[in-house]
């Protein structure tokens, strides 16, 4: 058998010591920073996964802004689009951008023997989907070239204590060939959310090695970049329609933060076979659960209504406070009448059709009455409609 070398181990006293020095790198978008309880920890390997289109880049670039401005180095690596392309719409964003280094590379062995010799400060794989390592034949973007890929990468920066950001696209199922597979592997998992066609965009923290996880972050695609933005559930209600036919709002905890959602139903009449249940931003089990409450309990005839929802804005909504919203949207739609425009729904139904209290219920209200709305409990303000 071949003889190891020793290792030399750390006291505990010694590793807290190093622990308490790490460092954080903020950003100038206070809301990104906030959620991840400062900015991005230097040394953490980051994977930032999101639609196409989103803003995965243009974050990043706003991220190596933060670094630049910091007088600390930055290499981007980018496989997706040309380096003309990134350069320009990187000055575009901050002319500090300027001092940025870029390669275009595909081999993930070229791009660290590249880092080892640059030694920046970050290191941007821009994404992780176009890249492959050498040592295997399959192509790049299935799911073991991601993963191999990110294990080098990771290698790369536990060995030079280098801090990196990995991109990573999501499908809007949120499988992918890639970041998902790749969770345990990185520090950091940040997730931007919201819809290409809409400014709101949310950032939330996934998985957080060295702070509170679930956080999120608000902020708004401009002509220059994100920027923060402090007041999202005004901006929500600003593009609701009057009196829309199953439309209905609700107030999610998104970390500690409460935000106004809309959330709307459709139901149609089923033509052929089984009816249809789909939902988009939202849990479709919870969905059959909550119509199996509603025909149970209110004896509302959903037994042949393909039933749709759609939560706007393309958010996630998880909370099981929107439950309520939820079943209101449905009645709304399927009775073909409005529900108050003033009123948010809040409470998680229960499987006996009971309605419970929301957590955190006293900041969402303070978040509702801000907005000059009020809540509204669905057996006595939506009795009208059944
Ligand atoms: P991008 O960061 O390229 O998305 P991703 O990397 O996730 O695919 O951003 C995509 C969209 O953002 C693009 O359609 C243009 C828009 N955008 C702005 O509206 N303002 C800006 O300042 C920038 C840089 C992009
Ligand atoms: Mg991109």
């Amino acid at each position: 058998m071949r003889q190891a070398r020793p290792l030399k181990p750390i006291s505990l006293s010694g590793i807290l010591q190093t622990a308490q020095e790490t460092q954080k790198v903020a950003t100038a978008l206070s809301e990104f920073d906030n959620a991840l309880s400062g900015g991005i920890d230097i040394g953490s390997l980051v994977l930032l996964g999101g639609e196409p289109g989103i803003g995965k880049s243009t974050l990043t670039l706003q991220i190596c802004d933060a670094f630049i401005k910091q007088n600390k180095s930055v290499l981007y690596v980018s496989g997706e689009e040309g380096l003309n392309q990134v350069a320009g719409r990187a000055y575009r964003l901050s002319s500090a951008l300027g001092a940025m280094q870029f390669i275009q590379e595909y081999s993930v062995e070229k791009i660290t023997a590249t880092a080892k010799e640059q030694k920046p400060d970050l290191l941007v794989i821009d994404s992780i989907q176009v890249i492959h390592s050498e040592d295997l034949t399959g192509s790049a973007g299935s799911i073991s070239q991601v993963r191999l890929c990110t294990e080098i990468i990771m290698e790369y920066c536990k060995r030079n204590s280098a801090t990196a950001i990995i991109i990573g696209h999501v499908t809007k199922e949120g499988s992918l060939a890639g970041p998902r597979v790749l969770e345990h592997l990185v520090d950091i998992v940040i997730q931007m959310e919201g819809s290409r066609t809409q400014d709101l965009r949310l950032v939330r923290i996934l998985k957080n090695r060295f702070g509170p996880t679930n956080e999120v972050g608000v902020l708004e695609m401009a002509a220059n970049g994100l920027q923060s933005i402090s007041n999202p559930s005004e901006k929500m209600l600003a593009e609701r329609p009057q009196n829309a036919i199953g439309s209905s709002l609700t107030c999610v905890m998104e970390g500690k933060r409460p935000l106004i959602v809309e959330i709307q139903a459709l139901c149609t009449k089923t033509v052929f076979g089984y009816p249809k249940r789909s939902a988009t931003g939202y849990d479709v089990n919870r969905l059959n659960m909550l119509i199996a409450v509603l025909q149970k309990y209110l004896r509302l005839d959903l037994i042949n209504q393909d039933i749709y929802i759609n939560i706007v804005g393309g958010f996630r909504v998880q909370d099981p406070a929107a439950d309520l919203a939820v079943c209101a949207a449905i009645i709304s739609s399927l009775k073909q009448k409005a529900l108050p425009a003033e009123l948010v729904y809040l409470g998680e139904v229960g499987l006996s059709g009971e309605i419970r209290k929301s957590y955190m219920l006293e900041r969402r209200i303070k978040e509702i009455s801000n907005v000059g709305l009020k809540t509204g409990d669905l057996l006595t303000r939506v009795s009208g409609l059944i």
